[in-house]
């Protein structure tokens, strides 16, 4: 009797790609980075960060640095950061971060964010970080790597071992870690806990179950995926969170793809990026939910209809139920309604999908796409 075995189909859980499967584990990614820290009042429970509460006090400012996927994760961080806590947040990639005489005082906490903990650039901005005395606390999923030992503190993601180059289930668990850090700070600084912020942390809890529902609707995206294989360039519209996201769906793109993508902040388009609109040119477009951010959301909306109104091909993720798009898209991907802050959870994982299957649809690999590595440790 014979079986055809081998260990890497094993680990791929039958899938033929481990990014698929990472894809689908985000669900379970997400419940085990949220898995005790949330308590059942809202109270949240990191003391595992090594960072005492009265150290994070007076803080003054923080400094969020990374490269590739963690960057964009570090830019929503940004808007939950300073929205929440109301501490002057900025963010930068690594590389660029040390060499340009960056502010930094035992008043600023840094936060590094990498995957790995083991990215080069992210590595000298810390230790350039710590020697100007700076506080360093990493968001890192690779326990006891580098950047964590020799940062102050560390909050660790749990999503498991990606294999995948292209990070996937990481990001989320990142933008977990990020808001867990924003809400904690905001808790530990005495902030007033008002409504929108317990509505987040009640809202954080059903996250996994809403990433699950994004899952069980991608199949008509893997559809449009596969009719786009022969798109020359696709780009990607956001504004807020969804700018960040824009920008992630687009580095998806060019990493698994290895076509041209470019991400624009929606509210730039008019100051140059109008001007590649030509006709059938794929556009994708992330629109804010609505709640509390009325205004973002219907400018986005006059955004998609100049685009189109010049022959784009308008792709629109928006939250359902969103009437006021769906005129103006040629393609509607629809996600669920969550707070405007914590969007990026479901409107990534339908970019990541569509990357994913175009990608395929090329016949690439999408596990080991060229030119990559999964961890880059040189600067
Ligand atoms: C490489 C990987 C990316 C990743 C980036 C940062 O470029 O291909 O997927 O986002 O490094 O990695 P890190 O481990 O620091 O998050």
């Amino acid at each position: 009797y014979h079986v055809d075995w081998d260990a890497s189909a094993a680990e791929k859980g039958g899938y033929d790609y481990f990014m698929l499967k990472e894809i689908v584990e985000q669900p379970k990614a997400v419940a085990d980075t949220l898995l005790g820290r949330v308590g059942v009042d809202g109270t949240l429970t990191l003391d595992e960060m090594r960072l005492a509460p009265s150290d994070l006090r007076d803080i003054e400012k923080i400094v969020i640095i990374a490269c590739g996927t963690s960057y964009h994760a570090g830019m929503i961080a940004k808007y939950a950061i300073e929205h929440w806590c109301r501490i002057p947040c900025e963010v930068e990639v690594a590389s660029e971060f040390r060499y340009r005489d960056p502010i930094l005082d035992r008043q600023t906490l840094v936060i590094a964010i990498s995957q790995s903990g083991e990215s080069m650039d992210t590595l000298m901005a810390v230790r350039y970080a710590r020697e100007q005395n700076a506080r360093v606390l990493a968001i890192c999923n690779v326990n006891g790597s580098t950047i964590p030992r020799e940062s102050d503190g560390v909050l660790y993601t749990h999503a498991g071992p990606e294999v995948g180059v292209a990070a996937t289930k990481t990001f989320l668990t990142q933008l977990i870690a990020c808001y867990l850090i924003g809400l904690y700070l905001a808790q530990v600084r005495g902030l007033k806990f008002g409504d929108e912020i317990n509505a987040v942390i009640a809202q954080l809890a059903n996250m996994p179950e809403q990433v699950e529902r994004v899952l069980a609707t991608v199949e008509p995206v893997r559809e449009l995926a596969r009719s786009l294989s022969d798109a020359d360039t696709v780009l990607f519209l956001g504004r807020h969170v969804g700018y960040p996201v824009a920008m992630e769906g687009a580095l998806k793109l060019k990493e698994l793809a290895y076509m041209h993508a470019e991400a624009f902040a929606a509210g730039e388009l008019k100051h140059g990026p109008i001007a590649l609109i030509e006709q059938d040119l794929p556009v994708v477009v992330v629109v804010p939910s609505r709640a509390g951010r009325s205004v973002l959301h219907d400018k986005i909306v006059s955004n998609i209809q100049e685009i189109r109104a010049r022959g784009a091909r308008t792709i629109v993720i928006a939250e359902e139920g969103d009437e006021t798009v769906r005129p103006f898209a040629d393609e509607l991907i629809e996600v669920p309604a969550v707070p405007t802050l914590l969007q990026p959870i479901v409107a990534t994982v339908p970019l990541q999908v569509f990357a994913c299957e175009l990608a395929l649809a090329k016949g690439n690999d999408v596990d080991q796409p060229r030119n990559l590595a999964k961890s880059v440790t040189v600067e």
